[in-house]
C-alpha cells in the first residue's frame, strides 16, 4: 500500500535503558503528593528509553487486528456541516463498538515499538472495541483518511509538544497510511526516539511532522539529552526547531503538560525566574509551581504562531491523564484495567482538570488578542475526559516485548500514560478531523 518501506525495528540500534534515570526527584517536602506520585511514575516513561529488543513469536491474537475492517459510522453530518457546527466532543461516554479501533497494523506504519502493544504480546484486545459517543448527541464518525487528507490538502500539519503529541501524531500517520501512499521525508537524531520527523502524502500534497518540544518553548538539558539531570526552560522563546519551520506550518497541534508537572528551572531571557520541583541545590529559586509556567509556555508558542500574519489553524490539545493506579508504580499491576471507566466511576484528578483548564484559558486569551475570524483560527481539542476514562488503553507492561518471557518479575515498568497504537488515541484524531472540517 504505502510506498514507504517501514524500517526493520530489529536493525535499529537500541539504547540501553539507563539504570539511573537521572530525572528530577520530587522533594519529600513537596506539598502536593499527587504531583510527586505522578512525577515518579512519569519519570521513567518520559526520560528513559524502553529496553527489550529481543525477538519473540508474535502473539496469536495478532489476527484480531483486521486492517480491512470498515466500521459502519454513525450518519455523517449533513452536507456543508451546518447541522453540527457547534458539536462539542469533550463530554460523553465510551460505548462498545466491536472492531472500531482495529484499523491498522502499528508495525507496518512504523510506530514506536513501546506503543505497538500487539507486537509486544498484549493478549487482550477488548480495548479496541470502543468508540466515543459525545453526550451533545453529535455523532463522532470513525476516522476517514480521505476526508482528512482532503481537509488539509496542500498543507503542512505539525504536531508540537511532548510524548502525547507524538502518540497522536503517530496515530495519525498510521490512520492515514492505511488509505494513501506516503513516504518518510526525514527522521532526525536518534531514529529510535522518533523525536523529529516528517512524512509526505504526495497524492494530496500533505506533510505531517512531529517536533519534540516537551515544554513547547525552548528547553535545554534533559529535553535535548536524556543523560542530563535537569530541565532548563526558556519561557520567552519558542522551541527552536519548530520555530525555524513556523513559516511552513499551516495546522499546528500543540500538546504539553506532563513535563511541567515534573519540574524545571525557568528562565526569562538569561534570568532565572523560578523553579518547580527542583533538586535541593536549586532550592534558593522562587517556587513558581507548574501552572504559571504552563500558561507562559502556551502563550509564547501561540504568539509565535499567530503574530506573523500567516493563516493558520492552531489546535490546542488538552491534557491526557495517566493511570498509574497500582502501588508501587513499578509493580506489574500498575495499570491492568481491561475496560473503560463508566460515567461517575472515577473522578478526574483535580490536577488533571487544572492542567486542562489552562489550555482553555490560553485559547481564550489568544482569541481575545488575535480575534476569531482573523487569519488564525484557534480550536481546543479537549481529550481530557475521554482519555481519562481509558485506563485500559495503555501499553502497561507491554511497553516491552514479551514482558513475561521470564515469568512475572517483582519490578516491571509499565506505561500507563501513552496509548497503544491502535487504541484510544485514534479518537483524538477523529475529533481533530471534525475540528478541521468545521467552517469549510
Ligand atoms: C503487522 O505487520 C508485521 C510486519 O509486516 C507483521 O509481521 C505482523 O504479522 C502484522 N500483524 C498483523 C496483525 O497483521
Ligand atoms: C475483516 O473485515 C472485513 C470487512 O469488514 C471482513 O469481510 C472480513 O471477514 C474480516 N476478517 C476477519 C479475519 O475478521
Ligand atoms: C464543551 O462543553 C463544556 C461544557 O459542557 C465547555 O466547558 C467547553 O468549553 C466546551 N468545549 C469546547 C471545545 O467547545
Ligand atoms: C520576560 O521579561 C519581559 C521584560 O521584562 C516581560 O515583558 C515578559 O513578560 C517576561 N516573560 C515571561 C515569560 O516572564
Ligand atoms: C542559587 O544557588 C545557585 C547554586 O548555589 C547559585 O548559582 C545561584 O546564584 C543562586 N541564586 C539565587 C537567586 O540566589
Amino acid at each position: 500500500m504505502g510506498v514507504y518501506k517501514p524500517l526493520d525495528p530489529h536493525n535499529l540500534p537500541m539504547k540501553p535503558s539507563s539504570k539511573n534515570p537521572g530525572c528530577f526527584v520530587s522533594k519529600p517536602a513537596c506539598a502536593c503528593l499527587a504531583v510527586a506520585f505522578f512525577s515518579l511514575a512519569l519519570l521513567h516513561l518520559l526520560c528513559c528509553s524502553p529496553s527489550g529488543n529481543h525477538q519473540a513469536a508474535f502473539s496469536p491474537l495478532l489476527r484480531y487486528i483486521n486492517t480491512t475492517y470498515s466500521f459502519a459510522s454513525p450518519s455523517e453530518p449533513p452536507a456543508g456541516g451546518a447541522g453540527w457546527k457547534s458539536c462539542n466532543y469533550s463530554e460523553g461516554e465510551w460505548v462498545r463498538a466491536p472492531g472500531h479501533a482495529r484499523r491498522y497494523n502499528a508495525t507496518e506504519c512504523n510506530a514506536k515499538e513501546s506503543h505497538d502493544c500487539i507486537r509486544n504480546g498484549r493478549p487482550d484486545t477488548g480495548y479496541l472495541d470502543w468508540r466515543w459517543q459525545p453526550s451533545s448527541g453529535c455523532p463522532l464518525p470513525a476516522f476517514d483518511a480521505g476526508a482528512f487528507l482532503s481537509a488539509v490538502r496542500g498543507k503542512h500539519v505539525a504536531f508540537i509538544g511532548d510524548s502525547m503529541a507524538r502518540n497522536q501524531a503517530q496515530s495519525l500517520i498510521c490512520l492515514l497510511s492505511a488509505a494513501s501512499p506516503y513516504r518518510l521525508l526525514y527522521r532526525a537524531d536518534d531514529p529510535h526516539k522518533y523525536n523529529f520527523w516528517r512524512y509526505a502524502f504526495p497524492a494530496h500534497d500533505v506533510k505531517v511532522s512531529f517536533y519534540w518540544t516537551p515544554f513547547l518553548v525552548r528547553g535545554r538539558g534533559k529535553p535535548e539529552d536524556d543523560s542530563v539531570r535537569y530541565n532548563y526552560v526558556h519561557l520567552d522563546e519558542p522551541g527552536d526547531r519548530w520555530a525555524a519551520d513556523a513559516d511552513t506550518i499551516d495546522v499546528a497541534v500543540l500538546a504539553a503538560g506532563h513535563w511541567v508537572l515534573n519540574g524545571a528551572i525557568y528562565y526569562n531571557a538569561s534570568e532565572v525566574i523560578g523553579a518547580h520541583n527542583a533538586p535541593p541545590e536549586f532550592g534558593n529559586y522562587t517556587r513558581i509551581g507548574y501552572a504559571w509556567p504552563l500558561h507562559m509556555a502556551y502563550r509564547t508558542a501561540v504568539e509565535r504562531l499567530s503574530s506573523d500574519g500567516r493563516p493558520r489553524t492552531l489546535v490546542l490539545a488538552t491534557f491526557s491523564p495517566s493511570h498509574f493506579e497500582g502501588n508501587p508504580i513499578d509493580s506489574p499491576t500498575a495499570c491492568t484495567k481491561m475496560e473503560p471507566y463508566r460515567e461517575g466511576e472515577k473522578e478526574l484528578e483535580w490536577i488533571f482538570k487544572e492542567v486542562r483548564d489552562i489550555v482553555y484559558d490560553e485559547a481564550e486569551t489568544a482569541r481575545a488578542k488575535h480575534g476569531n475570524g482573523g487569519a488564525v483560527r484557534i480550536e481546543v481539542l479537549d481529550v481530557t475526559k475521554l482519555a481519562g476514562m481509558r485506563p485500559d488503553g495503555h501499553p502497561s507492561v507491554y511497553m516491552n516485548r514479551d514482558p513475561f518471557k521470564h515469568g512475572v518479575q517483582e519490578k516491571m515498568f509499565s506505561d500507563c500514560l501513552h496509548f497503544c497504537l491502535p487504541g484510544p488515541v485514534d479518537t483524538f484524531n477523529e475529533i481533530l478531523l471534525q475540528l478541521l472540517k468545521k467552517n469549510r
